[in-house]
């Protein structure tokens, strides 16, 4: 297959690159990304040189660049990651996330639908986040029966995304097919998410930023079993169909930073030999912070036969000791752009 995958550079298409090229090396993957602050060719370096694998710099929104990408690469299946990823980012900027994510998304749909054709079994994977369905109470998980109920105009602009692809199913015959996924973790996650700057503030001895009472709760699963998850959505899913994928670990935010404090008072003792949850301080709250996220994952586990692979503490260990390992990385990914925004936008830390 040749396969298009958008927001390669990023967080979880650059772990999804690597695995795809490792998995299948008879596939192409041409990687399509506009290279924003978010994302990196340095989290590509693994994958220089390898004939099977094409970067395009390019906007998902730029519908010739499109057009020509799925012609000069005969494109026969979509994997679908380019997007404005940071709800805080879109409370600060939605527009950004409007374009990218709900104005990209069409682009895609419309430019696989004309050079596909009607009647086409290619398929087109649109890669979603389970903060479409909303915030949930104290019991229960998300279904793919769970009603979109967005709350930041981040998961707004995804659920619009959604929507549109969904109509592509109905209306074209586009087999299309959506996947949710909870809170990913793992290598190559920009500093801004939660997991890198609780590590990278720790180590630099800054505060560890808490929004409001630290009790929101978040359901994490590891970035390659995600990875798994929509490779085998792809090559074994039903077009028009949605799946849902977790790992079943919910922890509070607090939990889950104090539990990182720890791991990094064992792995990188500070000289002061303070522990590092000293450093913990609760901070004015995200506005409409979603109370609580949870996965069921039973449908892609009985009609996909997929499963998680990584358990949560042994695969968070090896994910702060890949930070440990890779801090220059960490510092050439912080671009100037991003530098100023975070300094305009959260002096406090
Ligand atoms: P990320 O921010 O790390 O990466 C996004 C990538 O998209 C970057 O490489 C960026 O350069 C690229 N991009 C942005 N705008 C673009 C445009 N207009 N044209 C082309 N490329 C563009 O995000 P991520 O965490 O890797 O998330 C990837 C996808 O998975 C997103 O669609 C996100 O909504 C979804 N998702 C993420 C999570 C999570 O926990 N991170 C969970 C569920 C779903
Ligand atoms: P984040 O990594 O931004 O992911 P999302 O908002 O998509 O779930 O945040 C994860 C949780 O951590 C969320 O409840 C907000 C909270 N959070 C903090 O408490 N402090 C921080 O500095 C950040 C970035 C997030």
């Amino acid at each position: 297959m040749n396969i298009l995958l958008t927001g390669g550079a990023g967080f979880i298409g650059s772990n999804l690159a690597q695995y795809l090229l490792k998995t299948y090396p008879n596939d192409k993957v041409i990687t399509f990304d506009k290279l924003t602050y978010a994302g990196n060719l340095e989290s590509l370096k693994s994958v220089e040189g390898n004939s099977s694998h094409i970067f395009i710099k390019g906007d998902i929104c730029d519908a010739p660049l499109v057009r020509k990408t799925f012609k000069d690469y005969d494109i026969d299946a979509v994997l679908h990651l380019a997007a404005e990823s940071h709800v805080d980012r879109s409370i600060l900027g939605p527009k950004e996330f409007i374009e990218t994510n709900v104005m990209g998304t069409f682009t895609l749909l419309e430019e696989a639908k004309n050079a596909w054709g009607s009647g086409s079994e290619n398929v087109f994977v649109n890669v979603s986040t389970d903060e479409v369905y909303g915030s949930l109470g104290k019991t229960g998980a998300f279904t793919e029966l769970t009603p979109y109920a967005p709350n930041s105009p981040y998961s707004a602009s995804k659920a619009s995304a959604d929507h549109l692809v969904r109509s592509y199913f109905h209306t074209f015959g586009l087999k299309v097919i959506t996947t949710h996924c909870s809170n990913n973790y793992g290598a190559f996650q920009f500093p801004e998410k939660l997991i890198p700057v609780i590590i990278l503030n720790a180590l630099a001895r800054k505060k560890l930023p808490i929004y409001g009472d630290g009790l929101n709760i978040r359901d994490w699963i590891h970035v390659l079993d995600h990875a798994r998850g929509i490779d085998v959505a792809l090559r074994s899913g039903k077009a028009g169909e949605v799946y849902n994928f977790g790992a079943d670990a919910e922890w509070t935010n607090i939990d889950l930073v104090r539990f990182i404090c720890s791991e990094l008072d064992e792995l990188r003792p500070a000289t002061d030999t303070r522990p590092y949850s000293d450093l913990i301080e609760f901070v004015k709250d995200r506005p409409g912070h979603d109370q609580r996220y949870a996965i069921d994952s039973s449908k892609a586990k009985t009609e996909l036969g997929w499963s998680p692979e990584n358990d949560f503490k042994t695969a968070m260990r090896s994910t702060i000791k890949w930070y440990l390992d890779n801090l220059d990385w960490t510092e050439r990914v912080k671009s100037g752009e991003y530098i100023s925004y975070y300094a305009e936008n959260y002096k406090d830390r």
